[in-house]
C-alpha cells in the first residue's frame, strides 16, 4: 500500500520565487498545530498580540505613489509568509511573488523588478528598486467600474495632417526625465539647426507631464511642468506647434494621470492650453476594457470625437489594439502605431521597418501608419543603419517624429534628419503605394511611384523613389531593372534620369538597371524620373 508522501513542497501559485520542502509530513503538521495553539493562547492572554497579528495580513489593495512620478498598484494576498498577487503598472497587469517575515516584505515581479520594503503600522516603507510609501487602496483604484462606451460611428475627418505628420517627440531619449526647460530649449533647437525649414513642426511631450486632477475634475501637470500654458505658448511663439500625451486608461503606461472617465475634461483642457496634437496611449485601459475591435474603436472614437468637438485643430495620434488600420480613420484619428515600441538598435529597425509593407496600402492623406517614432542620433546604429531607418520611413510615408537630443546633434544625425530630398518622398502629396520589387538573400528593392508633375518645358514627368536595400552582415550587390519601376509607356519615348537621395548626385543611366554596392545594414535611395527626349 502506498505511504502518505513523505514531504509537503508549498509553491507559491505563478510566482518564480520559491519553493519550500518541509521533511516529515506528519512532523510538520504536529508542528503546526502546536504553533497554532500556542498563538491563540497568546492571542487570547494579550490582546496586543492579536492586534498585532491582524495588522501583518497584507491582503488588500496597496498603492504606490511617488510625487511627480506614476503610481503603482498591487493587489496582495497573504498566506503565512508567503505574499503572491498582481502588480499593475502601465497596461500591464503581471503575477508577483514573494514574501513577509519579520516586519520584511520582499515582492518579486520579474528577476530585475524586486521590491522591497518595512511593514510600519498600516504602511509599507518601500526601500527598493524605489523609495516611496506603499498605502491601502481601493479595489476601485486598481480596476475601476468599467464606464459605458459610445455606440460606434464614424468621426468626421478633421481635415489636419494631409502629409505625414514631423517633429520631435520626448519619449525615445527621454523617456519620463523630461521637464519644461528641456522642451524649450529642444524647440529652440529645432529652429537654429534648420529642422523647421526642411518641415519638421510639432514638439510633442510624452510620457511624464501629468500629476493628477483638482476637484473641478480637470488634469494638472507637475512639477516638473509647472505652467504648461506658458509652455504652449513658448512653442508657438518659434512657429512651431505642440503636442502632449494621455491614456485612455485611468493612468498611462508608466503610472501617470490618464484621461479615463475624463475625456470631454481633458480635451477642453488640452484645447485651452493651445495643444495642437495629441498622442492617446491604450495602456491601463486593458484594466478596464476589452482589446477587442469593438471596445478599441468606441474607446479611441470616444476622444476623436471630444477633441474634434472642442473646435480646435488637434492631430489625433493612437496606439490601440488590434488591427487599428482598419478603423482608425473611422475614429478620427489621423496616426495609428502598427508596432510594439521601437529601440535603438538594428534589430529593432529591421524588425519593423521591413514587417511593413502589407499595410502600406492603409496610409492615405490625413490618417497614417505609424511605426513609431524615429531613433536616428541615439547613439545606439551606426550611420548606414540610421540612413536604412529613415529610407524605409520615408518611403512608406511614415510620420518623422525625430526621437533624439536636437541640443547636440553632430552633422552626420543632421544630415539624416535634414535629407530633404528624403523627407520630400515622404511627404509626396499622392500617397501611392510602396511595394517590394526583388528580394535575393538579405536584398530588397522596394519602389514607390511618386506624384506625377506637370512642368512646361518637359510635359507630363513620372517618377519613383527606389530604395535598394542589404540587411545582411556583408556589403552586397543590389540592383534594379529600369522596367520595374512601371515608369510604363513612358520608357522609349523618354529618357530617364536618375539622383542618388544620400549621395546628392545624379547617377549613371545606362544599360537596362542601376547596380549598386550597399554596405552591410546600408541602402541606396534613388529617385528615378522619366523626361521626353528632345
Ligand atoms: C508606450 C508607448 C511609447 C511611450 C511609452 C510611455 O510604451 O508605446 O511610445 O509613449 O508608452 O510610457
Amino acid at each position: 500500500m502506498a505511504h502518505a508522501p513523505r514531504f509537503l513542497r508549498v509553491v507559491a501559485a505563478k510566482s518564480r520565487v520559491r519553493q519550500v520542502e518541509f521533511d516529515g509530513y506528519g512532523n510538520f503538521r504536529q508542528a503546526l498545530a502546536g504553533l497554532r495553539l500556542l498563538l491563540t493562547c497568546l492571542a487570547l492572554l494579550f490582546p496586543c498580540t492579536s492586534r498585532l497579528l491582524a495588522q501583518t495580513d497584507l491582503t488588500g489593495f496597496w498603492v504606490l505613489r511617488i510625487p511627480n512620478r506614476g503610481v503603482t498598484y498591487f493587489d496582495l494576498k497573504q498566506s503565512g509568509d508567503l505574499v503572491t498577487g498582481k502588480f499593475v503598472y502601465g497596461g500591464a497587469v503581471q503575477s508577483l511573488g514573494g514574501t513577509f517575515s519579520a516586519g520584511k516584505l520582499r515582492l518579486e515581479i520579474s528577476r530585475q523588478r524586486v521590491y522591497e520594503g518595512i511593514v510600519d503600522g498600516g504602511k509599507i516603507a518601500v526601500t527598493a528598486p524605489v523609495k516611496g510609501v506603499l498605502e491601502r487602496s481601493a479595489r476601485e483604484a486598481v480596476y475601476p467600474p468599467r464606464l459605458a462606451l459610445p455606440e460606434l460611428q464614424d468621426v468626421p475627418d478633421n481635415g489636419l495632417a494631409r502629409t505625414p505628420p514631423m517633429g520631435w517627440n520626448s519619449w525615445n531619449k527621454f523617456h519620463e526625465g523630461i521637464d519644461d526647460a528641456t522642451v524649450r530649449a529642444t524647440a529652440d533647437a529645432m529652429v537654429s539647426s534648420g529642422m523647421s525649414k526642411v518641415g519638421y513642426r510639432y514638439i510633442v511631450v510624452d510620457e511624464g507631464w501629468s500629476s493628477s486632477r483638482g476637484a473641478d475634475g480637470k488634469i494638472t501637470s507637475n512639477d516638473r511642468f509647472p505652467d504648461m500654458k506658458a509652455l504652449v505658448d513658448y512653442v508657438h511663439s518659434k512657429g512651431l506647434k505642440f503636442g502632449i500625451y494621455s491614456s485612455p486608461g485611468p493612468q498611462s503606461c508608466g503610472g501617470y494621470q490618464g484621461s479615463y472617465g475624463h475625456e470631454e475634461d481633458d480635451a477642453r483642457t488640452f484645447a485651452s492650453w493651445g495643444v495642437d496634437y495629441l498622442k492617446y496611449d491604450w495602456c491601463t485601459a486593458a484594466v478596464v476594457y476589452q482589446s477587442t475591435r469593438e471596445e478599441s474603436q468606441a474607446v479611441s472614437q470616444k476622444m476623436g470625437q471630444a477633441l474634434l468637438d472642442t473646435g480646435s485643430p488637434i492631430v489625433f495620434s493612437i496606439h490601440s489594439m488590434g488591427e487599428v488600420w482598419e478603423w482608425g480613420t473611422n475614429a478620427g484619428a489621423n496616426l495609428w502605431r502598427t508596432t510594439n515600441d521601437i529601440a535603438d538598435t538594428w534589430q529593432s529597425i529591421e524588425r519593423i521597418g521591413f514587417a511593413q509593407l502589407n499595410l502600406a496600402g492603409y496610409a492615405k492623406p490625413g490618417h497614417w501608419n505609424d511605426p513609431d517614432m524615429l531613433e536616428i542620433g541615439n547613439g545606439g546604429m551606426n550611420a548606414d543603419e540610421y540612413r536604412t531607418h529613415m529610407s524605409l520611413w520615408c518611403l512608406l510615408a511614415a510620420p518623422l517624429m525625430a526621437g533624439n537630443d536636437l541640443r547636440t546633434m553632430t552633422e552626420e544625425t543632421k544630415s539624416i534628419l535634414m535629407n530633404s530630398e528624403a523627407i520630400a518622398i515622404d511627404q509626396d502629396r499622392d500617397v501611392k503605394t510602396v511595394r517590394r520589387v526583388e528580394r535575393e538573400g538579405r536584398t530588397e528593392v522596394w519602389v514607390r511611384p511618386l506624384r506625377d508633375s506637370q512642368t512646361a518645358r518637359f510635359g507630363v514627368e513620372h517618377s519613383a523613389a527606389v530604395g535598394l536595400f542589404n540587411r545582411g552582415d556583408q556589403a552586397a550587390d543590389v540592383s534594379v531593372r529600369w522596367e520595374d519601376l512601371q515608369l510604363g509607356a513612358v520608357v522609349g519615348a523618354k529618357s530617364l534620369h536618375a539622383r542618388d537621395l544620400w549621395k546628392h548626385e545624379d547617377a549613371p543611366v545606362t544599360a537596362d538597371r542601376y547596380a549598386a554596392t550597399v554596405p552591410a545594414h546600408g541602402v541606396v535611395l534613388l529617385k528615378v524620373s522619366a523626361v521626353p527626349t528632345r
